[in-house]
């Protein structure tokens, strides 16, 4: 009844509870409230060393998996990154700050990002990331500028655009020439001139990333032949052999039963099948291949977790809405792009589901809608709502909207309940607040 590709691995329906990481998901609600984050650990680290091996089993030479910690980042998820033999992806200087809390070795840490800050530029470099992947000339020369003291070159990659329309939801799509990311194939010889003359900075290899929830292997090997085809021009052009290839992340997964399954073996098949036919019709050495999975990573390990709290009935007693105490605070990919989940009563998950009823968000915005026409039982005030799929792109992009505090995260495994990010409280939303000074208001005089 649980469809596997959606629900985390140790998902089990028992006596109607939700049982996941041994322990029944209606009894968490009550202990630590609603919203509630969990993080299945075994499907974690599954997903983790699904793509360690399927890479090692099918491409000849070395690879690395950098997990897009975008998807989901706190110290705690930091570290089973790290345990599992992952290095991260980063995008800014607090997720750096979090890898270093996390204990992360620095050499396994890519810093992206299209408008890093010099702040940002200055932490990679003192902290010794194993790469900056520079996006565009004004940051190349504000990196340049900031290595030249530096006593080790900083290594970089350089994010290409590769001109490849990712099939994908436009907000996710980042491949196209025009995107905002990277560098146009043709704008690369002044970039990679540029580096070769500053002696703070290594050039290590090429990159690129053309979006996110890609079912279409193809196109991840199409990328793969035009990073490979810069490479050889590059060797052909300026006599340097770069040793790192790095085609992004992007492999999709599914958020209802009609979507395909993620296939981390068939993706790193393909990967890997491209690399070494590209590189054997350019005579080019086999490069390290790293690959920045987020989604496909975290997203089936978490569960969203919701009190049904009051409903909307229409005017001939159907049932319109359950109106739930989370929605696009902190989830915000429905009202964003649509996005669509499958949910279960998580108290009553064997009641058989009755007429479509929509999941009404309760922030103050029509468009907060979390799920449209689910087939769900006729909910009870009270009734727990579980959401599948929810660990990626939901709690890392969390506002504090209707001043609501973020919830809280766990991560469960064989019966043990690990808090790994707290619930924000109210004391936390209003610590930034200052009065305002004791001055004369003109009611006062
Ligand atoms: C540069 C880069 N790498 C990797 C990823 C991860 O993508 P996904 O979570 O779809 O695997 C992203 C996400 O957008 C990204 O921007």
């Amino acid at each position: 009844m649980l469809n596997p590709h959606l629900w985390p691995d140790t998902a089990r329906l028992e006596a109607g509870q939700l049982w996941v990481g041994g322990v029944a998901l209606p009894a968490l609600a009550e202990a630590y409230a609603t919203p509630l984050y969990i993080i299945d650990e075994v499907t974690l680290r599954g997903a983790m060393r699904a793509y360690r091996h399927a890479l090692a089993r099918h491409y000849p030479a070395p690879s690395r998996v950098h997990y897009a910690s975008k998807a989901l980042l706190n110290i705690a998820v930091a570290q089973v990154a790290q345990q599992e033999g992952l290095g991260l992806d980063l995008v800014s200087a607090a997720e750096l700050l979090v890898a270093r809390r996390a204990g992360v070795d620095m050499t396994s840490i890519h810093l992206h990002g299209n408008a890093k800050s010099d702040a940002e530029l200055h932490r990679a470099l003192d902290w010794g990331v194993g790469a900056v992947v520079v996006d565009n000339l004004d940051e190349l020369e504000r990196l340049i500028a900031l290595s030249a003291g530096h006593p080790q070159p900083q290594p970089v990659l350089l994010r290409v655009a590769p001109d490849i329309a990712a099939h994908t939801h436009a907000h996710i799509a980042t491949g196209a020439a025009d995107a905002k990311f990277g560098f146009p194939l043709a704008a690369l010889p002044v970039a990679i001139e540029r580096i070769l003359a500053a002696p703070g900075l290594h050039l290590r290899g090429l990159h690129a990333h053309i979006g996110s929830q890609i079912f279409e292997l193809g196109q991840l090997a199409a990328t793969v032949q035009v990073l490979v085809a810069a490479l050889a021009q590059i060797r052909a052009q300026y006599g340097v052999t770069l040793e790192e290839l790095s085609p992004g992340g992007g492999l999709g997964v599914p958020y209802t039963d009609a979507m395909p399954a993620t296939d981390i073996d068939g993706y790193a098949q393909a990967l890997a099948a491209a690399t070494q036919q590209a590189c054997a019709a350019h005579n080019f050495p086999l490069p390290l291949l790293t690959v920045e999975p987020g989604r496909s990573i975290i997203a089936r390990a978490g569960v969203a977790l919701y009190r049904v709290v009051a409903r909307k009935f229409a005017a001939d007693g159907r049932l319109l809405y359950l109106h739930v105490d989370g929605g696009m605070a902190d989830n915000i990919r429905p009202a964003l792009y649509a996005a669509r989940y499958t949910a279960l009563l998580a108290n009553r998950a064997d009641a058989p589901p009755t007429a479509p009823v929509s999941v009404a968000g309760r922030y103050c915005e029509s468009g907060d809608i979390l799920l449209r026409d689910a087939p769900l039982p006729a909910a009870q005030l009270g009734d727990v709502l579980a959401v599948a799929g929810a660990g990626a792109y939901t709690l890392s992009m969390a506002s504090t909207y209707n001043m609501s505090p973020r919830p809280a995260l766990l991560l469960l495994n064989a019966g043990q309940v690990q808090v790994i990010q707290r619930r924000e409280t109210e004391e936390d939303l209003l610590a930034r607040d200052l009065p305002l000074a004791a001055t004369e208001t003109p009611q006062s005089r």
